[in-house]
């Protein structure tokens, strides 16, 4: 699925809209269990992963990560209208959600976040991930670190970016490491940094 054809996100004069998106933005506590729509994912994936798409509107080309190729996004889809449920690889520089495994994951969802109703309920959970034993050979331990950081400040950008769109998003760093590679068919060697859920939010 081509994701080139994203509207792209306005951020107001001056990036009005950004200041009060930073302002009022909140951890969403529930999520209806709605779908989100294609574009809205499109827009959500676009802002985090395409900075260079927003310079016209005087953000950084080119944000402050340690090593954003040490990282990959895979996202489980449960409720997104005009995407068939299953687990994709976002591709960054080809903006392409590429299909790994078909397969409505909301159950399983639920387990691998600890049980949080979060994990079930979203339409979309993102997980940034990294090969572990290839960082460290390339940067040392302390990637560990550095790795957390991005992963971070990826998901932050997805916050922002749900907020501007009046969708709900969680951060959740509660989940069963091992297993959530098994279930969703990503590749053993990529160990989950942090997971972003996206929904309808409760309100
Ligand atoms: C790294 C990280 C991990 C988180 N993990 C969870 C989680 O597992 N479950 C959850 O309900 N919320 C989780 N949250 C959301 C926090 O509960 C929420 O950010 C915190 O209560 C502060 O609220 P705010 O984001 O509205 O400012 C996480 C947030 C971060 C940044």
């Amino acid at each position: 699925m081509g994701c080139r054809d994203a509207a792209n996100l306005r951020w107001g004069e001056e990036l009005a809209e950004l200041e009060t998106t930073l302002l009022k933005r909140r951890s969403t506590r529930q999520f209806t269990g709605a779908d989100l729509t294609l574009p809205e994912l499109k827009q959500l994936l676009d802002f985090t992963y395409q900075p260079h798409h927003s310079i016209d509107q005087g953000l950084d080309r080119a944000p402050d990560y340690f090593d954003l190729t040490l990282i990959q996004t895979f996202i489980a889809i449960s409720g997104v209208e005009g995407l068939e449920e299953g687990c994709y690889y976002y591709a960054p520089n080809a903006q392409e959600l590429r299909q790994i495994r078909f397969k409505n994951f909301r159950r399983e969802l639920h387990r691998l976040c600890l049980g949080q109703d979060l994990g079930r309920d979203a339409g979309a959970v993102v997980f940034h991930t990294a090969d572990l034993r290839q960082a460290i050979a390339q940067y040392g331990d302390r990637v560990y670190r550095y790795l957390h950081m991005d992963a971070g400040h990826l998901g932050q950008r997805l916050n922002l970016a749900a907020i501007r769109l009046g969708l709900g998003v969680s951060g959740i760093g509660g989940f069963f490491d091992d297993e959530v590679n098994e279930v969703l068919g990503i590749p053993a060697d990529e160990a989950v940094l942090y997971i972003t859920t996206l929904g309808r939010p409760r309100r």
